[in-house]
């Protein structure tokens, strides 16, 4: 088995980043100029992390590429980490979206474009109740608050390392075997001890001892965890665990914002879960700000008898451009003609290839490390075998290996997924973009290895 040479890692690592500072002077200059009106220099502060000294400003993007403000182009395949999986700007999303923003973009009233889309849900996920949000993150927050109400429970449950965007109760993990906040947890709310109960994934004992409380509102998950690694649920674990959640009166919400990728109706349609409650956002617009979350029929029922019409705008569910006119004409013409099973056909091989790509690459230089895939994604791992759970994946993290990798092939026009080595296809992709991107890895393995 190949062991690093760390010294050798720091080295090329120096290499590129200053390749990359020369590489990009009207980045550079974009950079220092927003120092003086962005927090940071940049527009979210996370933008900060890219494994560059400063992100790449971009001038335009199209398909599975973009161009940054030095006239570079890239093959991407980050996508918006999710948001751009149908490709950036679709024509006929682009089209939808144009017409609508001419004709009303916000009016508090809904359009016919809601019922599309509802109607649209209904099918790709069998559940019949829809409802809209800005971003998952409020879709996940609205779909706990809904379960807490209607079970009348104090506690939600998660997976270690599990993300489901900024929502206060799931920002936690395990610190030997004791809920407590993630690392990095800005400014908690309340000990998440007191409002989370967290397991690993693929554990079925330690799910059922942490139902049987009989305090658990709702289960919140994805459906194969794809924020830590790409990670697979064992072959019986959502049959048995749907099972447990129904024993123990817990709801469970699966999140199908990145597992999408699994299909057009998520892993939820691909592996016959029968979930209560079902979040879906980023892509499900292009792009345009919109996400929704669904329930069942008796979720329904239960909302009904609890929540009453004169409080239902002050309840803690609600956002005063959700369900906007914009959103849900992009979300139409996103669900009509780019998250379809003939686009799938074609995103889902390319991501075959990119794992055999990347699978010969790791064996060929002896390293012990794994990839996975999900769909059209797909993600690799500095360990051996592929992690079953967070606490495995978590482990097998190596920040200064992934800044290497991740800024070598930017500086040879291939954008990863920062913070996780993800690659996802959009309908544009091509055969070539993959190719492009083997071959990098194969380049930065063997400059690190010989
Ligand atoms: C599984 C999952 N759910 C929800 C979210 C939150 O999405 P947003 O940041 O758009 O609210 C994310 C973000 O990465 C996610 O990965």
């Amino acid at each position: 088995m190949t062991i690093i040479n760390r010294d050798k890692l720091k080295l090329l690592h120096q290499r590129e980043a200053a390749r990359f500072v020369a590489e990009h002077p009207r980045s550079a200059d974009l950079y220092r100029r927003a120092q003086g009106s962005l927090l940071g220099g940049v527009p979210m502060n996370w933008m900060k992390k890219w494994a560059g000294e400063f992100p790449i400003f971009v001038t335009h993007a199209k398909g599975a590429h973009f161009t940054c403000a030095d006239g570079k182009d890239y093959v991407d395949l980050c996508l918006g980490d999710t948001g751009a999986m149908t490709g950036h700007s679709p024509d006929v999303v682009a089209e939808a979206v144009a017409r609508r923003a001419r004709e009303g973009i916000t009016l508090m009233l809904p359009t016919e474009d809601a019922i599309f889309v509802g109607e649209d849900l209904k099918k790709r996920f069998a559940l019949p109740y829809w409802q809209f949000t800005l971003t998952a993150t409020d879709a996940n927050r609205f779909s706990i608050r809904i379960a807490r109400e209607i079970t009348q429970r104090p506690k939600i449950l998660v997976y270690h390392y599990c993300y489901h965007g900024t929502v206060d109760e799931t920002f936690a993990t395990l610190h030997d075997g004791v809920v407590g906040p993630r690392r990095g947890n800005i400014g908690p709310p309340v000990d998440p001890l007191e409002t989370t109960r967290i397991v690993e994934f693929n554990d079925l004992n330690a799910l059922e001892d942490a139902l049987k409380h009989n305090d658990v509102a709702c289960i919140l998950a994805e459906p194969a965890m794809t924020n830590v690694g790409i990670i697979l649920p064992d072959p019986d674990y959502w049959r048995n665990a749907q099972q447990l959640a129904k024993r123990y009166g817990s709801l469970l919400i699966v999140d199908e914002t990145h597992s999408i990728c699994a299909g057009p109706g998520g892993c939820t349609a691909e592996w016959k879960l029968e979930p209560d409650m079902l979040v879906f956002g980023k892509a499900i617009g292009s792009g345009i700000p919109g996400a929704t979350y669904g329930c069942s029929e008796e979720i329904a029922q239960r909302i009904s008898a609890r929540i009453h019409l004169e409080d239902c705008d002050v309840g803690g569910i609600g956002g005063t451009l959700a369900g906007n006119a914009l959103s849900l004409v992009a979300m139409r013409a996103t669900l009509e003609h780019i998250l379809t099973t003939a686009n799938f056909k074609k995103m889902v091989p390319l991501a075959e290839r990119f794992n055999d790509g990347v699978a010969a690459t790791i064996k060929k230089h002896g390293l012990p490390w794994n990839v996975q895939r999900l769909g059209c994604r797909a993600e690799y791992t500095f360990c051996q075998q592929p992690p079953r759970n967070g606490g495995e994946s978590a482990a097998a993290a190596d920040f200064e290996m992934e800044r290497y990798l991740h800024l070598y092939t930017l500086n040879r026009g291939v954008l990863l997924t920062p913070f996780h080595n993800m690659a996802l296809m959009c309908p544009d992709t091509t055969a070539a973009d993959i190719d492009q991107h083997t071959l990098l890895f194969a380049e930065a393995l063997s400059e690190l290895t010989t």
